[in-house]
């Protein structure tokens, strides 16, 4: 793997995170020592995307065990750690793991325990990897030979532990020989799609054009674009996928024009405990990110601005889940069921 797109590593008891908030144009690492550098990287989107958020709060929980004296400063370091941003489960998730190998270690002596936790953040991080490729291999079938494609942010290896899952599939389609195209909306307004995966599919040299994002529906609209594909950061029982701001409404034109429109996640990125997308709780962050480009100011300080970072697509306007496991058609609430009890899909 290239090592310019590697989010996270684990090296000499220090998570090193490539630094997103300033790609492409500055390559910089941030080094975290503890849980609160963790807890910062993920609230600053030093590290962003569902499964890398997942992976370093891994490593987060591995430095809250290492600081901790007693049971309660420990668990209230993942109480802290869990809430550096709310609508990703893949940060609850990771951390209920490791508080889980916590639990069974915890009367084994301080090393064994921080031995155990660190073998289960670096299996979380190396697991991600595989269930990427195995789910880009999956997905790989839905992208027809010529296929022109859109996608919304980024999901390719910089939002995950490496490879990708949305930009994963993409990825594959494209090594598969299929000879397609890309556009990539810009994502206003952290401009993940302009900065990083315009960045991913330069180097990966799949044939792209970035667009702002108020063109997809006139692309969508002339049948220029024959699917979307794009990741998810909470899919509820029934289906419904909260995913960057932006996602709802592409999913409002391709069911409006006959498009296919795959979400695609791990099984880690699926909160079976929620009925429905109503339930997602969607992070709304600071108003700077609106009234700035990088560091240029565009807007009056004194105007009010609504910055919510995600959105929910009803589960009615998707096509299919993309998963490790396979991919879930509707009935979603059904099929989802059905990989909950571990039935084959
Ligand atoms: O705010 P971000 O950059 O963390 O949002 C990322 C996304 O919305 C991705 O589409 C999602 O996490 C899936 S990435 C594998």
């Amino acid at each position: 793997m290239d090592e310019s797109f590697v989010a996270l590593i684990f090296k000499d008891e220090e998570l090193v995170l490539l630094d997103q908030r300033i790609l492409p144009t500055h390559v910089e690492y941030v080094h975290c020592k503890t849980y609160e550098d963790v807890e910062f990287a993920i609230r600053d989107m030093v590290v962003r995307g569902a499964p890398a958020i997942g992976a370093a709060a891994a490593y987060g929980v591995y430095f809250a065990a290492k600081q901790s004296d007693d049971e309660q400063s420990f668990l209230r370091s993942l109480a802290f750690l869990g809430n550096a941003r709310p609508t990703a489960v893949n940060l609850p998730w990771a951390i209920e793991r490791m508080k889980a190998v916590w639990q069974q270690h915890k009367g084994e002596g301080r090393e064994a325990l921080l031995a155990a936790l660190l073998l289960e953040a670096d299996e979380i991080r190396a697991e991600d990897i595989r269930t990427n490729k195995k789910m880009s291999r999956i997905g790989s079938v839905v992208v027809p030979h010529g296929a022109t494609i859109l996608t919304h942010c980024n999901t390719g290896a910089l939002a995950t532990a490496g490879w990708g899952t949305a930009l994963g599939v993409i990825k594959q389609a494209h090594w598969d020989g299929k000879e397609i195209f890309v556009y990539a909306d810009e994502t206003r307004p952290r401009l993940q799609g302009a900065r990083l995966t315009a960045w991913e599919l330069v180097e990966a040299k799949i044939p792209a054009k970035l667009i702002a994002d108020s063109a997809a529906a006139t692309l969508i609209r002339d049948g220029k674009i024959d699917l979307v594909i794009l990741g998810g950061d909470r899919v509820a029982a029934n289906g419904d996928v909260a995913n960057k701001l932006g996602t709802f409404s592409l999913s409002v034109i391709c069911k409006a024009y006959g498009v296919p429109f795959y979400s695609v996640v791990p099984v880690s990125t699926i909160d079976f405990t929620i009925p429905d997308g109503s339930h997602i709780p969607i992070e709304e962050r600071d108003a700077s990110e609106v009234t700035h480009v990088g560091e240029t100011q565009v807007a009056p300080l004194e105007i009010g601005v609504y910055n919510p970072a995600f959105d929910v697509t009803p589960h009615q306007n998707i096509t299919g889940i993309i998963t490790e496991r396979g991919i879930i058609y509707p009935p979603f609430a059904t099929n989802i069921e059905r990989l909950r009890r571990g039935e084959a899909l």
